[in-house]
């Protein structure tokens, strides 16, 4: 086998659906999943897992040689929540499986690299609204600043070595198949499970905290565009501001009582406040979209009706 493919991290939220994307795209024995525990039925019915700990360096160039990788996702990490409780484990998981990556490239084992940055590398004296591109950064959890950091080292590399590493900022990620684990804006994700299962659901943010989100199909959508673009096209090689829509926990509610008219939601702000705070209310995406054309699909509307569906679907409610 040539070109193979290696998700570091194929087992999380973002991971899981990318796998199965990248084996549609690519045939499934080309694409190989790796983590430290095994994923859910259909991602592992799928094709090739590994074990694959992502702070050893010997445990990547092992699964890179063995399957021809020649492209890896690296989408391991410590989300904003869970970072706060454990900083030095956050620091340490997301900065070492970054340099692992990074100087796996820089050696020439690993020809193309994705890896994922954050909204969360904005901090509170960022401009909140319509967050552009190059702007102030003052990150304030230690999720944001590893994100900051790793950014910085991609250029970096980039610039010194010749690597070819793409980044996406992503917002908060909603989906179906596969739960968040950790994040601040996993709210948007347990609302509808909630709303179907007990018909009420208890918040952690305020009614009015506006973030960025984006739906999964738009986020794969966005990884796949970015990289299979030309490598000219990537102008910026820290990491894209990237936006689809923005609402607060209050809006999302009501647009779910279109179709749940029963659900009820309660407000109930935790430590997650104060990370959510710090974080940008919309962002501004003009240079993705110029450079390698991203174009969002979903809307708080769309996005609420696919979800319902599809977890009525995974719920067996009829
Ligand atoms: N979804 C992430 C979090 O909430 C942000 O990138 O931590």
């Amino acid at each position: 086998m040539s070109n193979g493919i290696l998700i570091i991290g194929a087992c999380g939220q973002i991971g899981t659906e990318l796998t199965l994307k990248l084996r549609e795209l690519n045939g499934n024995k080309n694409v190989i999943a790796s983590d430290i525990r095994e994923g859910n039925k259909e991602l592992m019915k799928s094709g090739p897992f590994e074990i694959v700990n992502a702070m050893e360096y010997e445990s990547i160039l092992s699964t890179i040689e063995k399957y021809n990788i020649t492209e890896v996702y690296l989408m391991a990490a410590m989300l904003s929540a869970t970072g706060e409780k454990f900083p030095d484990k956050a620091w340490q998981l997301n900065m070492e499986s970054l340099f692992n990556v990074l100087n796996l490239a820089k050696v020439g084992k690993i020809k193309r690299l994705f890896w994922p940055s954050s909204i969360a590398v904005f901090g509170p004296t960022t401009p909140k609204e319509n967050t552009p591109q190059q702007t102030v950064m003052e990150p304030s959890t230690v999720y944001g600043i590893s994100k900051l950091a790793g950014e910085r080292w991609c250029e970096y590399y980039h610039n010194k070595y010749g690597v070819d590493v793409r980044s996406i900022r992503y917002p908060g990620i909603i989906s179906w198949k596969t739960q968040p684990g950790g994040g601040t804006t996993d709210y948007a994700v347990e609302i509808f499970h909630k709303a179907l299962i007990i018909g009420k659901y208890n918040c952690f943010l305020s009614k009015d905290t506006k973030l960025p989100m984006m739906y999964m199909d738009d986020a794969i959508d966005a990884t796949v565009s970015i990289m299979n673009a030309k490598s000219e096209h990537i102008k910026i090689r820290s990491s894209y501001n990237l936006a689809a829509m923005s609402f607060t926990p209050e809006e999302l509610a009501l647009e779910i009582k279109k179709i749940v008219p029963e659900f009820k939601i309660l407000f109930n702000p935790d430590f997650r406040q104060k990370i959510a705070d710090s974080w940008p209310k919309s962002i501004n995406d003009i240079s993705a979209r110029e450079d390698w054309g991203w174009n969002h699909n979903f809307n708080i509307k769309k996005m609420t009706e696919s979800m319902l569906n599809n977890l009525y679907s995974k719920y067996e409610i009829v």
